[in-house]
């Protein structure tokens, strides 16, 4: 399709239609110029804030076009509109709000030149336009032009600052229904950020590309969420959450396999007692067997189950087991040997953990507990040893043998909850059992569909690259017109989703 941009011009404004598409619009345009060096930086920065203000309000696009040439700057300003008149009278408005708030130090100047600047910027004369930039780049941010001196208009993000009172005090009344408080508006100080029971059992998704300030969020969330009762539990995948919470007045437990110490619903013996499938399941996922090898596994992992007398490390039996059992067939032997393969980096020789010789420590309200996996140095078993202590949890809290609530936090969880490993699903019917899960990524199109889709609350730290971007906005956790905005977050500054608020809200979350 051969597509022609077409220019028409009236008496003070341009008509642009776009064929064959037919798309026909109204450009008013006006001249930026400054009367003053100085002065109205700030100044005019304000004023273009409230342009995009207005554009979200009342859905005006507007166009700041800066042509870089042999003549100096040429900065125009315009509004794009279906409506001629509307375009012009909306010029007219916006000019009146830059020269006002920039106290008259930039005039508006109404012209029609608008193909004349698209002309002039395509055409360049004698001058490289990289040149000229690089040559005023050189000189502070003040640039000359025909003796006149102007900031180059910056892109504006438009800040979700202002609330209007009525919507001040809606949020005041969601807050105020909760008890636990994460930080505060990001507009206001004062306005607390307190979240409830039901947001922590309906789960909470953390996302932020790496650095963003998930960890320590986490760490904040773990510190007041056990300052009301809970036990929480961390799977720490850095080993950083120690550090991270020296500023929590909870206590705070360390575990770690390798270093001797192990939580005390971590009992291999007691899942494949009652439920042998989940843990098959988690080595079927974890370690991609082929179904003649998830085969062997379940057959000996049945017979432990019936002859298991409470001596001995399960995995190192059921490699024994496997390795004595007599060849039937070829294909038997081979996928036999090659389940080994696998299932050897979990062997305790392998992993170099004494199971039977570890301290296992047990589950109390108002406490913090750490699961340190980082020394666990393939990430298959790290995943693995993840997995099993959390569907223990799980299947503890179901049984009534653990203390509740309780929050679990899986730090890096794109290893864990993704598609293929069973225990994504089970997320949406943990919190009967009083059990809550925050879940933390930089990648959530590596997370299950389901986990996504069964966290309720959402806390987005700043993206930094498009594809992270992407991925949040194709799992629907943001929409576009946030893109921007989350491009340009700092540390400790997230956007909160929350079922009882339509539109994200920006908030600050101070470190411990
Ligand atoms: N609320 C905050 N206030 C100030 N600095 C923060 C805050 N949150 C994180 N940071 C800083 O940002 C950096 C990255 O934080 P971290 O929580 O490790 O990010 P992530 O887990 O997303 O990689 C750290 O240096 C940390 O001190
Ligand atoms: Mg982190």
């Amino acid at each position: 399709m051969n597509e022609k941009i077409l220019f028409d011009r009236f008496n003070n404004i341009t008509k642009v239609k776009i064929e064959p598409k037919g798309v026909e619009v109204y450009i008013a345009i006006a001249e930026l110029v400054a009367v003053s060096k100085d002065e109205y930086d700030d100044k005019l920065l304000e004023a273009l804030n409230m342009l995009s203000e207005r554009s979200v309000k009342n859905n005006y696009n507007y166009l700041l076009l800066t042509c870089v040439s042999s003549k100096g700057l040429d900065t125009k300003v315009g509004v794009v509109s279906r409506n001629k008149e509307t375009a012009w009278k909306e010029l007219e408005v916006i000019c009146s709000i830059i020269e006002t708030l920039t106290h008259g130090f930039v005039r508006c100047l109404h012209t029609n030149d608008f193909f004349d600047t698209v002309e002039e910027c395509i055409t360049p004369q004698s001058l490289s336009p990289l040149n000229f930039l690089m040559r005023v780049l050189r000189r502070s941010n003040a640039y000359q032009i025909r003796n006149k001196v102007i900031v180059h208009p910056l892109s504006v993000i438009p800040y979700p600052l202002i609330h209007t009172a009525r919507e001040y005090q809606y949020l005041a009344s969601v807050f105020s229904r909760g008890s636990i408080p994460i930080g505060h508006l990001y507009s206001n100080p004062n306005l607390k950020v307190m979240i409830s029971d039901e947001h922590i059992l309906r789960h909470i998704l953390i996302v932020g590309s790496t650095g963003s300030g998930k960890s320590t969020t986490a760490s904040v969330l773990a510190d007041k969420v056990a300052e009301k009762g809970y036990a929480v539990v961390i799977i720490d995948w850095h080993g950083e959450y120690e550090s991270l919470l020296q500023g929590s007045k909870s206590v705070t437990v360390y575990t770690n396999p390798l270093k001797g110490s192990v939580l005390e619903p971590l009992s291999l013996e007691d899942l494949i007692k009652r439920e042998p499938l989940s843990f098959i399941e988690i080595l079927e996922s974890s370690l991609e067997l082929t179904p003649p090898q998830a085969h062997i596994l379940e057959d000996a992992v049945n017979l432990l189950a019936q002859k298991f007398t409470g001596q001995g490390y399960c995995i190192d039996l059921i490699i024994d087991m496997i390795q004595n059992s007599a060849a039937t067939a070829r294909w038997f032997t081979e996928s036999r040997e090659a389940l080994l393969r696998k299932l050897k980096p979990l062997s305790s020789s392998y992993l170099n953990i004494q199971w039977s010789k570890l301290s296992r420590i047990k589950i109390e309200k108002g406490k913090i507990y750490i699961f340190d996996v980082s020394a666990i140095s393939n990430t298959r078993v790290r995943r693995i040893i993840a997995s099993l202590l959390i569907r223990s949890i799980i299947l503890n809290a179901q049984y009534n043998n653990i203390v509740k609530p309780i929050m679990l936090v899986v730090d890096e969880a794109h290893n864990i909850f993704h598609s293929e490993n069973p225990l994504s699903t089970l997320i949406a019917e943990v919190r009967k059992w009083s059990l809550g899960f925050t879940i933390i990524t930089q990648a959530p199109s590596m997370l299950s569909p389901v986990v996504i889709k069964n966290t309720n609350t959402k806390i987005i730290h700043a993206l930094k690259t498009t594809s992270d971007i992407n991925a949040v906005i194709s799992s629907s956790i943001l929409k576009k017109e946030h893109k921007k905005l989350v491009l340009s977050l700092k540390p400790g500054e997230a956007l909160l989703v929350i079922p009882e608020v339509v539109e994200p809200i920006l908030i600050k979350i101070p470190k411990l």
